[in-house]
């Protein structure tokens, strides 16, 4: 906590993948408090993952109270909330109790990855790039409501009597938020109705085509609104009164907070997952090389800004999966005293691809590999390919990028836990041949929904003033010759191949 700070404020609520955090932020953007709160991660079988949306809230009413009385203040300081969270995963809830129906299908679940073979054989994959930007995967939110309609008995019927709501992570906490059964709000914000796979890019309204091919009934959709403006209020809690004024996926929160407000500007979040997005301006720019098109934000009634995204499904959880599945490590921060106890990866190399293949793949069907292995290979160089799949992963996304906006990379700004890796920092500025870049505040997702809330209630003028608030306080340059990065590189492509193709 900094004593010298002074309110008003904005708090930031992120529903994260792994934990719910709250942060108080002042003026200048700076840091005043911090709340944080881990929450179960589910995984009931091979390739199946889910959160218990119940203690989800439970935990963000927690770690509001915690921020809250760290910072020394009451609501009555606090200027507005901002929401963002985890994208795509999917929660269906029962409107007269506020009861989740199931738990949480999360992003990393690929448990619809026949149904949307099966769409994708009856509709056709291009009708749903076309309309929604995305491919047809498992990752994406619509097919995962259309698995909860079938497979939880009686839903349907439910859903279709105006029983049920439907909410990404940003619905969920708003409606909870702003009164639940008692009046709360059932809307999402436009970034995060664009990871449904049933919002039009270019209409930003739901699509009627694509529910009725998907099989969901709008009677579940919340309204779906800008990124920036006021939904509501709190109804209770330590911000009782506190409007509501901002929500974004995490992705987009991030890249809102490294304020890349212009056309070509990228950041790259590394997380349980890595998710690299350029604001493409005000048309959306359709990817030919395994990019999604998304909503970067929209700021009231301003014309929405649009983004290119290169997904990557794990790279911070693999780490988690090295400490907590293998014991390899004790701590996440142990992987890189561990990778740098050896010079190299030793041959080896290891594609996570556990919940498929993200970007520029789309492989649903794609599961996790080691390859060269030998007597020789440590518990170290395994570390160390740990680490390398990050930034090899990077770099292919950064490759379909280029080829896509025909911009080279001169710098890439980064953010997330991950970052705090210096060996993977230097390894990701080595892979790419490019500069990497950190700001002070790396915690970039909860200060782009603050961010976004603070414009909507007139706490900060306009995105100038935001802008002037960056400021670097990292820089990692490439020092790997030419001939290495390129063999390393040959390697690690031959390893994402082998992942591919062969599960039954
Ligand atoms: O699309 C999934 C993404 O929003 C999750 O982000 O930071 O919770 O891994 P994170």
């Amino acid at each position: 906590t900094d004593a010298h700070t002074t309110g008003p404020f904005i708090a930031a609520i992120d529903q994260g993948t792994t934990s719910s955090r709250c942060i108080i932020f002042d003026k200048d953007g700076r840091i005043v408090s911090v709340g944080q709160k881990e929450h179960e991660q589910i995984f009931p079988k091979p390739g199946w993952v889910e959160h218990d949306a119940a203690e989800i809230w439970t935990n963000v009413q927690e770690v509001v109270e915690e921020a809250v009385s760290k910072a020394g203040i009451t609501s009555a300081d606090v200027k507005a909330i901002g929401i963002t969270n985890q994208r795509e995963t999917t929660v269906l809830w029962d409107k007269n109790t506020g009861e989740p129906v199931h738990n949480a299908l999360v992003w990393q679940d690929t448990r619809t990855d026949a149904l949307c073979k099966e769409l994708g054989r009856n509709v056709g994959q291009d009708r749903f790039r076309r309309e929604t930007g995305l491919p047809l995967a498992s990752y994406f939110a619509g097919p995962k409501i259309r698995w909860l309609l079938d497979n939880v008995e009686g839903l349907r019927e439910r859903a279709e009597a105006g029983e049920i709501l439907f909410g990404t992570m940003d619905s969920w906490v708003i409606w909870n938020l702003t009164g639940g059964v008692d009046g709360g709000h059932h809307v999402t914000d436009v970034t995060n109705a664009s990871r449904t796979l049933l919002m039009n890019l270019h209409t930003l309204d739901w699509d009627q085509k694509i529910l009725e091919s998907i099989g969901v009934p709008a009677a579940v959709l919340p309204e779906i609104r800008s990124s920036a403006e006021v939904y509501g209020s709190a109804a209770a809690g330590a911000l009782a009164g506190v409007p509501v004024a901002s929500a974004l996926g995490d992705q987009q929160a991030a890249l809102f907070g490294q304020t890349c407000f212009s056309e070509g500007e990228a950041k790259s979040t590394y997380g349980t997952g890595t998710f690299l997005l350029m604001n493409t301006g005000e048309k959306p720019i359709n990817s030919y090389n395994g990019l999604i098109t998304t909503v970067g934000y929209r700021i009231g009634d301003q014309k929405p800004v649009y983004a290119l995204e290169g997904s990557i499904a794990v790279t911070g959880s693999l780490v988690q999966w090295m400490r907590d599945q293998m014991g390899l490590i004790k701590t996440a921060a142990e992987i890189e005293t561990l990778a740098l106890s050896v010079e190299d990866n030793g041959g080896a190399y290891f594609v996570p691809a556990f919940s498929g293949l993200f970007a520029p793949y789309w492989r649903s069907d794609a599961r996790g590999v080691m390859t060269g292995l030998t007597r020789y290979v440590t518990k170290a160089h395994i570390a160390r390919a740990v680490l390398e799949a990050t930034a090899w992963q990077t770099r292919e996304i950064v490759d379909a990028m280029t080829k896509d906006s025909g911009v080279e990379l001169t710098a890439l700004k980064v953010d997330g836990g991950m970052t705090a890796n210096n060996l993977l920092m230097q390894t990701l500025a080595d892979f790419l041949d490019a500069p990497v870049v950190r700001p002070l505040v790396a915690e970039t997702t909860c200060l782009g929904a603050a961010y976004a809330a603070g414009l909507a209630v007139g706490f900060w003028s306009d995105t100038d003033e935001l802008r002037a608030n960056w400021r670097r306080a990292a820089e990692w340059t490439p020092r790997m010759d030419e001939d290495a990065r390129d063999r390393e590189y040959k390697n690690w492509l031959k390893a994402v191949e082998r992942t591919m193709g062969w599960i039954e």
